[in-house]
């Protein structure tokens, strides 16, 4: 049942509850910290979100044919798997009869009907696997193509989101929207909706030819479905509830499963094992007891409705006695409508049963919709103006004219910040943690829009200028390099991809990253594992620092990594770094001293201001700030 397959990174909660916000934290925080009875049933959208299905439309549109294909095909399949128990109470009242009569003509009528009956069943059967085949191709069609362009969507959204949007989102429940929720949506819309409809006409079919063998009967046969019904409400918000629960509990297990094993240096480092594992086996307890649960509520469901149905047989078949025992039937009447009521009795709850459990897996649908129409609904925050301008080219100079900042409301950043750098110049930003260094690089490419003030490139208003024009002319290098899985030419070439292999090994060779590669057993083709994990730190900053300057970019930001590396490759990154700096405006959050001297002005950070600028030996006389810094951090370095 397709409760059952939800494994991974379940779905939490998206909605608007007062939990919504919990902070940040994993999954594994949450439940420690709501405990076992803390479990969040926001997950269950409402059935019938008028708004939500009027979004879904654009997307089984350009199949509309195909949709209609797969119900009539539906609608054939149905009328020909309920038609058989029909056919065989006829036939054994037809054919019982005739030979009962015994005459040479009734026995060929028997004869003859016997092979007309026969042959029907067997086209029936042939009919209803054509149906099948064609409406299982056709949904299938359908889903595969729905779920390729819901991916589609998300992914090039997902991109385009500004950086403030996954500051507040956290990675799992994106990559759950991304996966679980679209695979959740893609089977409503076609297997789904299709299972409840073809559920309420196989059960209208059946009412039909039910009442067309015996309507009293019929009626009575029917009154069991009442109970049924009323039934199947009440289980169901109970199993709705221990489904979700399982969905959660292995999702839980899984991010257990995934933090430790992603940070297995760590475990192992701190010797954290005993303690994981106790933590793990928590966990996976729990995991195994809202299993069992909703097993136990599972098994509960089919005797019910074999004691009902038993019951309504038994009502049915003492009925049909009674007329024939009265002489109101025939014996082959009797037998033919005792044949086609209980085939009939036994099928009929299956719809029933079916629909009610589709109630949970639409509830379930339609919040992985809200969830996935809530990330396609968020706008960019930082996008062109319609008259934005392209710049064909720009000089470099950068002007902060009184910035003020913030990440969130009311939380100053950057306060009155004003910088002029002109073209070329090397501006190191020191100061200690969160002084608001990296804010500052992060405005110049336009990552956050600032609340007051002015950002001017080349004298032109960031905000007015198209966004690609003025990133295609700066890079940026990172804290932590970021390498893509794939061969190193192409990490080197991400930024640019007209790049030329020449380019890319003069852009190597010139940050010293050159010898290294040309070393590897496959050099620029070595492939590189996700992140980079099978080169060292340095020869990943090395790599990054070619990324970057294969660009050629006017401006260049920096963002110095603090990481040790062997003298030998410090020496390296030094020479890389005075290269790439030449001839280009820089920003550099520097942590090296060679960085700072080499630098053309140091600005000094404090809370979000700037409290000193100038070059390093003014500011060594000035002795403030900045000669506090370097006393505490270079004292013994050189
Ligand atoms: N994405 C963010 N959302 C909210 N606040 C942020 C965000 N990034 C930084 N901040 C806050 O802004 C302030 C400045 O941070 P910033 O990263 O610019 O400091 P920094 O000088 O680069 O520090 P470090 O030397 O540690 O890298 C800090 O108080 C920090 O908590
Ligand atoms: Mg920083």
């Amino acid at each position: 049942m397709a409760y059952w397959a939800g494994g991974g990174a379940g779905g939490w909660s998206q909605g608007n509850s007062p939990n919504q916000r919990r902070g940040r934290g994993s999954q594994v925080d949450m439940i420690n910290r709501r405990g076992i009875d803390g479990w969040d049933y926001d997950e269950l959208g409402k059935v019938y979100d008028l708004g939500l299905i009027k979004r879904l439309i654009p997307f089984i549109t350009p199949h509309k044919w195909r949709a209609l294909g797969a119900i009539i095909a539906m609608i054939i399949f149905s009328a020909a798997s309920y038609a058989p128990p029909f056919i065989m109470a006829l036939a054994v009242e037809r054919i019982g009869g005739a030979i009962i009569e015994g005459t040479p003509e009734s026995l060929d009528r028997a004869v003859a009907d016997t092979r007309f009956f026969g042959i029907l069943v067997v086209a029936l059967a042939v009919v209803m696997f054509f149906a099948a085949m064609a409406q299982r191709l056709l949904t299938g069609y359908i889903g595969h193509h729905m779920l390729r362009d819901l991916r589609s969507d998300m992914f090039a959204h997902l991109n385009k989101l500004s950086l403030s949007f996954y500051d507040r989102e956290e990675v799992g429940r994106l990559m759950s929207r991304v996966t679980s929720d679209v695979v959740t949506l893609q089977e409503l819309m076609t297997s789904g909706f299709l299972n409840v409809l073809a559920d309420i006409i196989g059960l209208m079919i059946i009412v039909v030819l039910v009442a067309a063998l015996d309507p009293v009967l019929a009626a009575l046969a029917l009154s069991v479905v009442p109970v049924l019904l009323f039934f199947m409400i009440f289980w169901q918000k109970f199993a709705a509830r221990a489904f979700i629960r399982v969905r959660q509990a292995i999702a839980i297990v899984n991010a257990n499963i995934n933090e430790n094993v992603s940070g297995v240096r760590v475990v192992q480092a701190m010797v954290r094992e005993p303690k994981n594992f106790n933590d793990f086996e928590k966990l996976n307890n729990q995991n195994k007891e809202m299993n069992l649960k909703a097993a136990e509520l599972q098994a509960s469901v089919m005797p019910v409705v074999e004691i009902l149905s038993a019951t309504a047989t038994c009502f049915i078949l003492f009925v049909i006695g009674y007329r024939a025992f009265d002489g109101a039937l025939s014996a082959p009447e009797a037998a033919g409508l005792a044949l086609g009521f209980t085939l009939y009795i036994q099928r009929f709850f299956n719809p029933v049963r079916d629909i009610v459990l589709q109630y949970t897996m639409l509830q379930r649908a339609m919040a992985g919709a809200h969830r996935i129409f809530e990330v396609l609904d968020t706008e960019p925050e930082i996008i062109d103006p319609p008259n934005a301008v392209a710049l064909s080219d720009i000089e470099g100079r950068v002007d902060f004219c009184d910035v003020n900042f913030s990440y969130i409301k009311g939380i100053p950043v950057l306060e009155k910040f004003d910088l002029h750098v002109s073209a070329g110049e090397t501006i190191a930003l020191v100061g200690h943690t969160g002084a608001g260094k990296t804010s500052v690089t992060a405005l110049v490419n336009r990552s956050y829009d600032i609340q007051e003030g002015e950002i001017l490139i080349d004298g032109h208003d960031l905000r007015s200028i198209q966004r690609a024009s003025l990133t295609s002319r700066m890079s940026v290098v990172l804290q932590e390099p970021y390498l893509f899985s794939g061969s190193i030419r192409d990490n080197i070439r991400y930024g640019r991809l007209d790049a030329t292999d020449e380019d890319v090994e003069i852009a190597a060779k010139a940050v010293g990253a050159d010898d290294f590669i040309s070393q590897l057993p496959s050099g620029y083709e070595t492939l590189l594992h996700e992140r980079g994990r099978n080169v060292s730190v340095g020869q990943r900053q090395l790599i990054a620092f070619a990324r970057a300057l294969v660009a050629d970019p006017r401006i260049l930001i920096l963002d110095e990594a603090t990481a040790n590396v062997d003298t030998q490759t410090e020496k390296i990154i030094q020479r890389a770094l005075e290269t790439m700096l030449q001839g280009r405006t820089s920003f550099v959050i520097a942590h090296r001293l060679s960085t700072i001297r080499n630098a053309d002005r140091i600005v000094m950070m404090q809370s979000g201001k700037i409290v000193e600028i100038g070059d390093h030996d003014a500011l060594m006389q000035h002795d403030g700030a900045y000669a506090d810094l370097y006393r505490m951090t270079f004292a013994n370095a050189n």
